[in-house]
């Protein structure tokens, strides 16, 4: 029998998930398949059921569903309960257990680039489920200080105080979301992330932040990789960062989801794997 796998949420018709595991499934030699599952907010209870019953091995959460999830797991990682979200979820013989591979598909992303996040001060846009995973990524990995600008100042002060109680050793803060004070902040940054979802196709000509200053010395990276090339990335990067595109976190958070499903290590063909998704997402993210 083969082993099944999902993404659940709502919209899923346009997610690169199934493109991602079933490549890797055939790539390391699994006999699996992954599909989209349509999951209207009301009716997640009825769809784990369902999962469960089918005999699935495990499944991804998207929007909206990241956080809902969690009071209805068996068992949750630490760092899923600390982020609050839960994007991968394994089934077993206890019943469903949640992880977040989000903060470690960032991790891996910004180690893939040679970013060692130790050294600076990080600015990231945004207060929700994908910032408060970059956050705990950066934290975890020794970041020292971690500024986080909200567009909803009260949820980014709230998430600040939350990431600040479970790592002490790292100054976490909160600041009102505009854009001279983002700048000044960058000014002294050396990794700026857009966290949200602002630029995403199909409102591409959005950026979350107007660069118009040098970037020489950032890394700026972007969760979004639809486009892959966002204004915001192609501002940064024509005023001098190095940049990071979504589709690297992308890629390592599937592969991070797939190893706990199959409870064991494989490796892949990273430059294959993203080729087969940039084509993935010429062809098919734009309808
Ligand atoms: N590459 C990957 O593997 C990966 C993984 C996870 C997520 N993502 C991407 O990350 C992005 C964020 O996802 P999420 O799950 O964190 O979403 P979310 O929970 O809805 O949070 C979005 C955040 O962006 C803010 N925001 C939305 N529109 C804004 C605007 N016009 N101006 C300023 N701020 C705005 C929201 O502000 P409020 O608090 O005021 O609502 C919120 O803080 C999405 O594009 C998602 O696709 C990528």
């Amino acid at each position: 029998m083969p082993l099944r796998f999902a993404v659940i949420g709502q919209p899923i018709e346009h997610s690169l998930s199934p493109y991602l595991h079933n490549y890797l499934l055939r790539e390391i030699g699994e006999d699996g398949q992954y599909e989209r599952r349509e999951v209207a907010g009301d009716a997640l209870t009825a769809a784990l059921a369902q999962l469960k019953g089918q005999g699935f091995r495990g499944f991804n959460i998207t929007i909206p569903h990241k956080q809902a999830v969690l009071p209805l797991l068996q068992e949750v990682s630490e760092q899923a309960r600390v982020i609050g979200a839960v994007n991968t979820v394994l089934i077993n013989e206890s019943g469903l257990a949640g992880f977040n591979t989000d903060h470690s598909g960032f991790s891996a992303a910004l180690a893939h680039h040679s970013y060692v996040p130790q050294q600076g001060l990080a600015a990231v846009l945004g207060a929700g489920g994908a910032a408060r995973a970059v956050i705990f990524s950066l934290a975890e990995s020794g970041a020292r200080r971690i500024v986080t600008f909200g567009r909803t100042h009260e949820r980014a002060v709230r998430m600040a105080a939350e990431l600040s109680a479970a790592f002490p050793d790292c100054e976490i803060t909160a600041e009102s979301w505009d854009n001279g004070t983002i700048m000044q902040t960058v000014r002294g940054a050396d990794l700026l992330v857009n966290a949200t979802p602002v630029g995403m196709w199909p409102a591409v000509a959005e950026t979350p932040l107007q660069i118009d200053f040098s970037c020489s010395h950032l890394v700026a990276a972007d969760l979004i990789y639809n486009p892959l090339r966002t204004n915001f990335l192609l501002a940064a990067e024509a005023h001098g960062a190095k940049i990071v595109d979504g589709l690297d976190m992308f890629i390592f958070q599937g592969t991070g989801a797939l190893k706990i499903w199959l409870g064991r290590d494989f490796d892949f063909g990273f430059r294959q794997l993203r080729a087969h998704l940039i084509k993935q997402l010429e062809e098919h993210g734009k309808h």
